[in-house]
This record gives C-alpha cells, sequence and structure tokens, in this order.
C-alpha cells in the first residue's frame, strides 16, 4: 500500500513557502500560543483543513484538543497526525458531515470558497461558540500581473458581512505576516501548480501569461510578507 505522505502527483501547498517546515511551525505556533484559549480542551473543527500539517506543529508545540475533527474533500493528512485519539477524519465536503455542535470552528483560507458555493447554509452545518476565520487580505500580498489581479479581488469574501448577516459579532481580529524569501523559479512552479483558490479556474493560456509576466517583471530572487488576516467571531 502506498503510504500516506508519498503522493504522485502535486498538491496545491505542497511547494515552495507553504510547504516550508517554517512556514507550518509559525502557523503552529500561532494555534498554540494566540489561539490556545480556543484550542487546548475544546472540540473544534478545522474546515478545509487541506493536509493539516499545521496541526502537526500545533501538537508538538502543546496543543491538546479535546476532539479535532479534519474535514475536507481532499483531505491527505499524515499518518502521524491520524494516530492522535482526538482526531477524527472526514474526507469529504462540510455538506456531508453530520451537522457539528462544537466550541470553535477554524477555516484557514478555506471559509471563502465553502461560503461561495453553500451561503448561509454553512451556519446550520457548523454550530460553533467561536468561528476563527483566516483569509487574505483585498490588497494582494505579492507581486502579480493586472490580469491576476482581476481574478483576485472578485475572490475575496467580505467575511464580516457575511458573518453579520448570520448575527455574529466579531471578537477581536489581528493580522499575521510571514516573510517569504524564495528564488523566481520556485515561485513560478507554484502559480504553475495553481497554489491559491482563485488560480484553480484558470487556464493554461492565463497560467503562460502569467509565467510570462513573472520572468519580465520579478527579480531571481522574490521577497515579500506573506499577510493573513484572523477574525474571531462568536
Ligand atoms: C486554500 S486550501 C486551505 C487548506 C488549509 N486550511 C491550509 O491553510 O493549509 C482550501 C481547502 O478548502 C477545501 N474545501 C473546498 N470546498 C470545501 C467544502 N465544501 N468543505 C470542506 N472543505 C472544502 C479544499 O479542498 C482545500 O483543501
Amino acid at each position: 500500500m502506498q503510504d500516506k505522505n508519498e503522493k504522485d502527483f502535486l498538491r496545491w501547498a505542497d511547494n515552495g513557502w507553504l510547504a516550508s517546515p517554517e512556514y507550518l511551525s509559525f502557523w503552529g505556533s500561532v494555534f498554540s500560543s494566540d489561539l490556545v484559549n480556543y484550542v487546548d480542551n475544546k472540540t473544534i473543527a478545522d474546515i478545509g483543513a487541506g493536509n493539516g500539517q499545521i496541526w502537526e506543529y500545533a501538537i508538538q508545540n502543546g496543543c491538546l484538543p479535546k476532539a479535532l475533527h479534519l474535514i475536507d474533500p481532499d483531505l491527505y493528512i499524515s499518518n502521524e497526525l491520524e494516530n492522535y485519539r482526538f482526531v477524527q477524519e472526514h474526507k469529504d465536503p462540510i455538506e456531508d458531515v453530520s451537522p457539528l455542535h462544537i466550541d470553535t470552528a477554524i477555516c484557514k483560507q478555506s471559509f471563502h470558497i465553502i461560503y461561495e458555493y453553500i451561503g448561509n447554509k454553512f451556519f446550520d452545518l457548523v454550530n460553533a461558540e467561536k468561528y476563527i476565520i483566516f483569509s487574505m487580505p483585498k490588497k494582494i500580498s505579492w507581486a502579480v500581473s493586472d490580469a491576476f489581479e482581476e481574478i483576485f479581488l472578485p475572490s475575496c469574501l467580505d467575511v464580516e458581512k457575511a458573518m453579520k448577516e448570520n448575527g455574529k459579532k466579531t471578537v477581536s481580529s489581528n493580522i499575521y505576516s510571514y516573510p517569504v524569501k524564495l528564488p523566481r523559479h520556485v515561485w513560478i512552479s507554484m502559480v504553475k501548480g495553481r497554489f491559491t483558490s482563485c488560480l484553480h479556474p484558470c487556464d493554461d493560456e492565463f497560467i503562460e501569461n502569467e509565467v510570462a509576466w513573472i520572468e519580465a517583471n520579478l527579480p531571481e530572487t522574490i521577497e515579500f510578507d506573506d499577510k493573513l488576516e484572523c477574525i474571531i467571531f462568536e
């Protein structure tokens, strides 16, 4: 049987800084320090969990949830994570999971995708004391062509508006900033791998044009701060 960690295809986050131990450790520490009160001894669901690797780092840092539901139609967690007794895997879209009544719902870069698809039904499926939503700010963190910006902006959701419409109020908000430095060829491979959700529907011609723009406009080493807004609602 193939080991779960051995993949023969490129996943969106298997390349570049998103796959680096430093990045995963950065977010693991956010979960185990800043968010500890929402996580430790709580029943949590990470909806749109992807490879869930951040949890491995958070748990190694001492994070101890009572139950951790990892939900994603494309879930591909490691054997180590799977072996924690409190981890419950749901390799399904949230719409196919029995309604959850939990302490904390976490969506890291996934709420806009799910909300676009199921809208307010999300809250029938996920009844949480607190919702922790991480999303990219409207001002894109890295240098892009005008064509990229045109597809990126409509993909941004006004999370606070969506939450307010569902009777949720903001508890706190914070911007996290992760310093990225990587060779241009790695950046190009991430774009080719459609590493961010707004690139998923783009055709090959769009990607080729973006790569040509990068080659013409960006230096050999690319540096920027990857910013994510974290808003906590109740
Ligand atoms: C940009 S990725 C974020 C992954 C992870 N949270 C992270 O930050 O590494 C968005 C994830 O949302 C998942 N997703 C999309 N639709 C979903 C749905 N209806 N229910 C649950 N997850 C969904 C995708 O499969 C994808 O793994």
